[in-house]
């Protein structure tokens, strides 16, 4: 198959795997390279060495290009970032800050810059900044996708922009792949459906609950970890998104996530003064690690709370990486030759697909 994508990052499927924090690990970005798409390193939680002992596991495992996804507000950030350069990673993927510099930097060596917007407005100011394609997440995605669902948002930012749009947001088998590319699309990015797959280390209780979830069994809500985000309806999400947290709990919690963060506590206690609201964002944030570490890890999801697409309706097995990429692509093959037929364009040999 030949997109804009696959010319861009010279890969065979345009099918990405984005970075999932504890889920895009080595051997699953390795298997989804391998098998022709992208795979992403999740950075976000990773310190400096096992960054950079990751990218090398990675190498290890494959000689086709990948990528390191990197979360920019997160502390750490800055020198996983300079493992990314000093590695020559061939595709950089940052989300939640400004990239000028780090664009400007992947440049300098060859490299690829992807930013992960979920707005037209962002995705117009990360074209100004030189990336090379965009990483759209829609309203249905798993964690923080934007307030326009995917068939409106694709193809108002395609549109509006000259590189690629890499579609992320409910598409998880070839007929989404066929529709994100109708819509204006260069391919896919697949969360849900990659961390329910043989290779992915999402724990086994929520791979299992993932097939067993319907499309309708999800939330979106900002009361989680303070910023808009989809996660999977358990007991345990909808007491975790019930109503804002009281600010002495927030105080409580924002220290307790300030020090697991590194930050300073004086900085949590001049705040608690001049910006409540961000106090109460920091107590969000520090408590949904810990409940998002539940859940991914140990696979507690009476006490964990999960980041999961409405997707996952359509998740019905735990195929292996390179199966799923090797199904999308065969797929859509056959979709795109019915939807040729309904058009009139076709061989006339319409196979009745799925
Ligand atoms: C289990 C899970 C964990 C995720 N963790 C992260 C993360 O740590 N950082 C991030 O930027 N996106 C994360 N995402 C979101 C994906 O990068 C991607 O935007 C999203 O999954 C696309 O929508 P889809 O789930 O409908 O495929 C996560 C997604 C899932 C399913």
């Amino acid at each position: 198959m030949k997109t804009a994508l696959t010319d861009l990052f010279a890969i065979e499927a345009p099918i990405v795997l984005p970075g999932m924090s504890w889920i895009s690990k080595p051997t699953l970005v390795a298997a989804v390279s391998e098998a022709g798409g992208l795979g992403i390193l999740a950075a976000g939680p990773l310190d400096p060495d096992t960054t950079r002992a990751s990218i090398h596991e990675i190498r290890s495992r494959t000689s086709r290009p990948f990528g390191v996804g990197l979360t920019l507000m997160m502390p750490g950030a800055a020198e996983n970032t300079k493992v990314v350069l000093e590695e020559k990673v061939p595709v950089v993927n940052f989300a939640l800050g400004k990239g000028e510099a780090l664009v400007k930097a992947v440049h300098e060596y060859g490299g690829k810059a992807v930013a992960t917007i979920s707005s037209e407005k962002h995705a117009v100011s990360a074209e100004r900044v030189g990336v090379d394609a965009v990483l759209l997440t829609g309203h249905e995605a798993a964690g923080h996708g934007g307030r326009v669902g995917s068939i409106v948002l694709v193809p108002a930012v395609a549109k509006a922009l000259s590189i690629p749009v890499i579609a992320a947001g409910g598409f998880a088998d070839g007929r989404g792949l066929v529709a994100a590319l109708a819509l204006g699309a260069a391919g896919v990015a697949m969360g849900t459906r990659f961390a329910a797959c043989v290779e992915s280390d999402l724990h086994e209780n929520v791979k299992q609950a993932i097939v067993d979830k319907s499309q309708a069994d999800t939330i979106y809500s900002n009361r989680f970890d303070g910023m808009w985000a989809r996660v999977m309806e358990t007991p345990a999400a909808v007491e975790a998104t019930a109503k804002p947290m009281s600010l002495p709990r927030a105080g409580f919690r924002a220290l307790r996530a300030a020090k697991k963060l590194g930050l300073p506590i004086s900085r949590i206690l001049g705040g608690f003064v001049a910006a409540p609201d961000r106090i109460r964002m920091l107590a969000s944030f520090g408590a949904a690690i810990e409940k998002v570490e539940a859940a991914t890890i140990h696979g507690d999801l009476e006490r964990g709370v999960q980041f999961i697409g409405q997707a996952q309706g359509l998740v019905d097995d735990l195929a292996s990486a390179g199966d799923i990429v090797r199904r999308t692509l065969a797929e859509a093959r056959e979709i795109q030759a019915t939807v040729a037929d309904q058009l009139g364009e076709g061989t006339g040999a319409v196979r009745k697909v799925g």
